[in-house]
């Protein structure tokens, strides 16, 4: 018999070999230290050019014809839904399972989120549900290419097109995905990414929009930069916020970006890897394989456990003992978003206009998110870094658990 970690045997994956994330590079060094001593840390000085340089760079990797860099992932979403035009009390469909941002943005710009289901096949949004859920008081859909896997694009375009909705593609989690030889953010309005800590291109704080459309980049450049165009001095022709991103995370991202595509090739090696091993073991889903997905970014890499080929050991308890294997696991989000207390008809009704319908969505039950919430196996992108063929640590410790999970249950 093979003692399981958690019961005081030896570590099955003790091999694998993550890096610590982020990662200061010597480049990274230069460049922050070229931009601090230009003494230009603001994009609006004269002369300073690390924000401008980033993002003529991230638009020819997204290859998107604009990019407008801001402070986060989460503002750059208010950015594009204010300069797509939402109205207070308009209605926006939005995934219920994703980070609190890609909803939230919609209700602090005085939107209505609707939640719709998602495929827990790729845990993005359903087309299927989109449709159901479409009226004639929405106006928009922001999507989100969760993990980095690319929405289905064939299906949700046409429905955008149908009801002239405005789309924003979330890519918070996806540098460098595409879907058809298309990059991810250049297929609606507009493209909004994430730079925080945790992303495969960390820069602490930051984030950036695209778009291929002139107009639609003027106003975002305008709404960045409280309401007039950058080196215009002190005529503001709009009321808006700062969203501006620091000349420091400017350099910094610079330096970031030139390692990215060497990551995401070793990820998606690794991810091959790990799917080839992980789909030969009963009971561990794999997300749908897609040849109209040509590459792949990363944020999080998800499976699903089904606790009937683990004689019933539940998702939480097998969780553990596969973090004691040496596997760094999680459940992923604790709450589908139509659960969080924020989304109560209460807190939205003091952002939208008096009589707006409102959704109840304590009331909500959307049979993908819940089924993902039940059997989500989450790791970050960092484990599919790991170096050589270290990765087979984490097939080899999912085995072991499952051919002693007599020890799980006795106990
Ligand atoms: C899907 C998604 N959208 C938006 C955001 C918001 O990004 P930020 O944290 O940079 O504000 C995140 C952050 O984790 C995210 O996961």
């Amino acid at each position: 018999m093979t003692r399981l970690a958690l019961n005081g045997g030896p570590e099955a994956a003790a091999g694998l070999d993550i890096p610590r994330w982020p990662q200061c590079t010597d480049t990274s060094k230069e460049y922050v230290l070229d931009a601090l001593e230009s003494e230009k840390w603001c994009r609006i000085i004269d002369g300073a050019d690390w924000v401008d340089r980033f993002e003529s760079e991230f638009a020819d990797y997204h290859d998107a014809e604009h990019a407008i860099a801001v402070s986060n992932g989460t503002v750059a979403i208010e950015l594009a839904l204010r300069a797509s035009g939402l109205q207070p009390g308009d209605e926006v469909l939005v995934p219920a399972y994703t980070f609190i941002a890609t909803a939230s943005a919609v209700a602090c710009m005085g939107g209505v989120p609707k939640f719709v289901d998602v495929d827990p096949n790729t845990f993005n949004i359903d087309p299927e549900s989109v449709r159901e859920n479409v009226t004639d008081r929405t106006v928009g859909i922001v999507g989100v290419h969760f993990g980095g896997y690319p929405m289905d694009m064939d299906e949700l375009l046409p429905i955008v097109e149908e009801h002239g909705l405005f789309l924003i593609e979330d890519s918070a989690h996806a540098q460098g995905s595409e879907w058809r030889g298309q990059r991810v953010g250049t297929f609606g309005d507009f493209g909004t990414f994430s730079f925080q800590q945790s992303k495969s291109l960390p820069a602490g704080e930051g984030g950036i929009v695209v778009t291929d459309d002139d107009v639609l980049a003027e106003e975002a450049s305008l709404v960045h930069n409280i309401g007039r165009p950058v080196g215009a001095g002190y005529k503001h022709t709009m009321l808006a916020s700062n969203y501006r991103l620091p000349e420091l995370q400017g350099a910094l991202l610079c330096s970031q970006l030139e390692k990215l595509p060497d990551e995401n090739r070793r990820r998606q090696e690794n991810e091959e890897r790990l799917v080839s091993e992980l789909d030969v073991i009963d009971g561990i889903h794999t997300l749908r394989r897609d040849d109209r997905i040509t590459n792949r970014g990363y944020c999080v890499y998800n499976f699903r456990y089904d606790a009937d080929a683990f004689d019933g050991l539940s998702r939480d308890r097998f969780l553990e003992a596969l973090r004691a294997e040496g596997v760094p696991a999680s459940p992923g989000y604790g709450l589908p978003l139509y659960k969080q207390p924020a989304f109560s008809r209460e807190q939205l009704g003091t952002l939208v206009p008096p009589d707006t319908e409102i959704p109840v969505n304590r009331h909500l039950h959307l049979p993908g998110v819940e089924e993902i919430m039940e059997t989500n196996v989450r790791l970050s992108h960092t484990a599919l870094l790991a170096e050589g063929e270290t990765i087979n640590a984490i097939p080899r410790a999912i085995r072991k658990i499952q051919e002693n999970v007599d020890q799980l249950l006795e106990s």
